[in-house]
């Protein structure tokens, strides 16, 4: 039998939390084009279905039922235990969960209410948690289960006034995913994550003109990240030939992270 090619995904059972639009938008544009059986899952069926149908169309007609999507809330265990069910019923099992659903609302420090830090903890922390405990048995059954978390340079690396429980939730991701990379290796599991800096997306735009604009002129190539970018890495991460990798970030933010002042950017 010859080799199977280099970073083929053809085979590939992917589940996309928050995948109907921006980054994860893209993450499984990427994985359809590549050839994998593909799960989104967002909040609003009406961004469920608008997603399914413009990913059916990168698929093209040859394999009915490639594309699949469902509701979910990830910071609700239920929610998302019913998307892993769903999800391995009509894919046939799961090789790579995507985490990457994340909210970030604006709030100042000294005005934050509890509430408001909850629900970006909720989301963005509990919810990565709450999707890969319900993925859990299914990628465990893969027998070389993938996890793919979306955290982002805002936390881990960088700061920005209103993001401070937003920062401190990407950054949690990454605590988390030291620890069950090492727990899930027994089973063959990976844990790893992207960090992304800024990327076109609905969320960002409307952070406002002047936001995107002072951002474009902070990254020393010039631009905004694409969604599919993000997805690039994602793939490689889910690669076989990623297998040796666990418990590691790989950022991708046009290098952003790198000037030491506003003058390094040339
Ligand atoms: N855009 C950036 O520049 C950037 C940079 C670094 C990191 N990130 C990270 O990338 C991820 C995606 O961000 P984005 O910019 O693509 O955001 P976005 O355009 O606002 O899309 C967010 C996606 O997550 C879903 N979602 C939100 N809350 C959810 C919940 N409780 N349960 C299930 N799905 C939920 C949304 O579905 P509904 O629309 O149905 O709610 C949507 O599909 C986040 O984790 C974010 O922190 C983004």
């Amino acid at each position: 039998m010859p080799a199977a090619p280099l970073f083929d995904l053809s085979d590939t059972r992917v589940v996309i939390t928050g995948g109907t639009k921006g980054i994860g938008f893209g993450i499984a544009s990427v994985f359809v084009q590549a050839g994998a059986r593909v799960a989104v899952a967002g909040r609003s069926q009406t961004g469920v279905d608008a997603a399914v149908a413009s990913l059916e169309e990168l698929a093209g007609p040859e394999e009915p039922g490639r594309v699949v999507g469902f509701t979910v809330d990830v910071a609700d265990p239920e929610s998302c235990r019913d998307l892993a069910a769903s999800a391995t019923n009509l894919l046939g099992g799961i090789d790579v969960l995507c985490a990457n659903a994340g909210i970030f609302p604006q709030a100042e420090l000294d005005t934050m209410t509890p509430a408001q830090l909850d629900e970006v903890l909720d989301t963005n922390v509990k919810g990565t948690i709450y999707a890969v405990q319900a993925c859990l048995p299914a990628l465990q059954e893969s027998g070389r289960g993938r996890v793919v978390m979306t955290s982002s340079i805002t936390g881990p690396i960088t700061g920005y006034p209103g993001w401070s429980h937003y920062g401190a939730s990407k950054a949690a991701q990454l605590g988390f995913m030291r620890t069950a990379a090492i727990e899930l290796a027994k089973h063959t599991i990976t844990v790893n994550a992207v960090l992304p800096g800024n990327v076109e997306s609905a969320g960002l735009e409307e952070m406002g003109e002047q936001y995107l604009a002072s951002m474009t002129s902070a990254v020393p190539l010039r631009r905004l990240g694409r969604a599919e970018e993000i997805g690039f890495a994602a793939a490689f991460l889910a690669s076989r030939e990623a297998a040796f990798i666990t418990g590691q970030t790989i950022v991708v933010d046009g290098g952003q992270t790198l000037p030491e002042s506003p003058d390094a950017v040339a």
